[in-house]
């Protein structure tokens, strides 16, 4: 079986959220499971240059973008077992960062067509191209509209995976001809609600559409999640189907990760405390091995639940002994509740305005405690890295937090957890978890449950590979 897994940004070359943690591992998970896939995305600018050096030139072919033709360079880079292409073109990827630009419409639709257009110069005909998000949502589109009744494009199969529905790629109608290169009769693929919109065109073409968590697939069917895509994914909910996120055991792993303190594992916490400590003094806390530590390490943004942080957060601190740690950059108005709040809570509050994953690790080891009470969230995966790290998750029951999650009150859990959006059922949250913390032996008990849950791909990567085989199966 062979795949041909097609994504914007993927780690280590570049990336800037989950979408790029899971382009990271998953093609390797499938790899190992004996399945042919291969990555491609953009040749960024921004890529570190050790990577371009080693990157094998293979051809350059030319891509119709609408009514133009433009150069598209094909490198070749082999890293882990998996095979990686980097399509080139100055024009449209010589820029700073990965999105953001006035024509990301046109950067990606050319990017689109390009993966396309290379299958006969790659030496690998996919079975399946497994595509991501709105920026390589035209693939399927163009698949059915032009490409699948080609010579040497025979019986491919597309599956789009939705990693976050919030953003579409919804344009104006105008678009269609001069951008996208479609004609007016292929428009009810993309149309809907009077735009253009690239990710309601997949929901159409794609053989099958997922989602990155059982729980997340069955709430964007309902308006309140699904910015406005509720009616075609109820119309389409045959082929919609939720296989959860792993996190790649490799990439994170207390026992070998070079950015924190002190290396240890399941069945030798020891130097867990080790890494509070110098955590705590690292981000000026004050050095304290018995009071819980809280981290956040997020974008700082509404979805995530910071409204209902900054609705209780100074009332948790007094009323508790418990510290809190931030790491995470976004919108103005948290960054300056943060700030604020840092500065009158020395020593109980610590705040760090960055994206940095190597601080991010020395968070995850150094904290007792880890909050996401997002308002959406469609896989999540610093709750995964949590539990490996041995902090405990405290999560909003929604989409993959509540499918990893499970609350300890319960019994068997692995950390804390509350059904409604509401500030002071988080607190409540919290409030239990500081209680559990305060029994030191029942915490080790916690915290050596949470480190041994699997988060890992072993099983997610074989519900991919059924998926694949059913859909090659027809
Ligand atoms: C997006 C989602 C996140 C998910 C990630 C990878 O960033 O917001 O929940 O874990 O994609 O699928």
């Amino acid at each position: 079986m062979k795949v041909l897994y097609a994504v914007s940004e993927c780690k280590p070359f570049l990336a800037s959220g989950g979408l790029g943690d899971v382009a990271g591992s998953l093609p390797q998970a499938l790899r190992k499971r004996l399945v042919g896939c291969r990555v491609v995305m953009p040749l960024y600018d921004g890529i570190k240059q050790e990577y371009k050096d080693e990157m094998k030139f293979i051809t350059h072919i030319s891509v119709p973008v609408a009514w133009r033709r433009q150069y598209c360079g094909i490198f070749e880079l082999r890293r882990n077992g998996v095979v990686y292409y980097f399509l080139d073109n100055q024009y449209y990827f010589k820029r700073e960062g990965i999105y953001g630009h006035y024509d990301d419409a046109e950067r990606f639709a050319f990017f689109s067509r390009a993966v396309l257009e290379i299958i006969p110069f790659i030496d690998f005909k996919p079975d399946i191209i497994h595509c991501n998000d709105w920026q390589t949502a035209l693939v399927p589109v163009y698949y059915s509209a032009i490409y699948a009744t080609m010579p040497g494009y025979e019986n491919i199969k597309t599956v789009f995976t939705i990693h976050n529905i919030q953003y579409q790629g919804k344009y104006g109608n105008e678009l269609l001809e001069d951008v996208i290169g479609l004609s007016e009769n292929d428009r009810r693929l993309l149309e809907y609600d009077g735009c253009i919109n690239f990710m309601k065109g997949a929901i159409e073409a794609a053989n099958k559409v997922t989602t990155v968590s059982p729980s997340y697939a069955k709430e964007i069917l309902d308006p309140w999640y699904s910015h406005g895509l509720d009616t075609i994914l109820n119309e389409r909910s045959w082929k919609l189907q939720g296989i959860l996120n792993g996190i790649g055991y490799d990439m994170y792993d207390p026992a070998t990760d070079k950015d924190i303190y002190a290396h240890y594992s399941a069945d030798k916490p020891k130097n867990k405390a080790k890494n509070k400590a110098m955590m705590q003094k690292e981000f000026g806390l004050e050095v304290k091995p018995d009071v819980p530590v809280v981290a956040m390490v997020s974008r700082l943004v509404a979805h995530k639940g910071f409204d209902l942080v900054k609705a209780v957060l100074e009332e948790i601190i007094c009323t508790s002994d418990a510290q809190f740690i931030i790491l995470g950059t976004g919108e103005w108005q948290f960054e300056s509740f943060f700030k604020d709040i840092a500065s009158r809570y020395p020593g109980r509050v610590s705040l760090t305005l960055a994206f940095r994953p190597d601080l991010a690790s020395k968070i995850y080891a150094g904290s007792d405690i880890f909050l996401m009470p997002s308002k959406s969230e469609p896989c999540g995966l610093s709750q995964m890295i949590a539990l490996r790290y041995g902090s405990i998750p405290v999560v909003r029951e929604t989409g993959g937090l509540r499918d990893t999650v499970f609350d300890s009150g319960l019994g068997e859990g692995n950390g804390f957890t509350f059904p409604t959006y509401n500030a002071h059922d988080m607190m409540h949250a919290l409030r239990r978890a500081f209680e559990g913390y305060s029994d030191h032996d029942g915490w080790q008990i916690l915290v050596k449950r949470a480190m041994s849950c699997d988060c890992s791909w072993a099983k997610s990567a074989n519900e991919y590979i059924k998926m694949y085989k059913e859909l090659i199966k027809g």
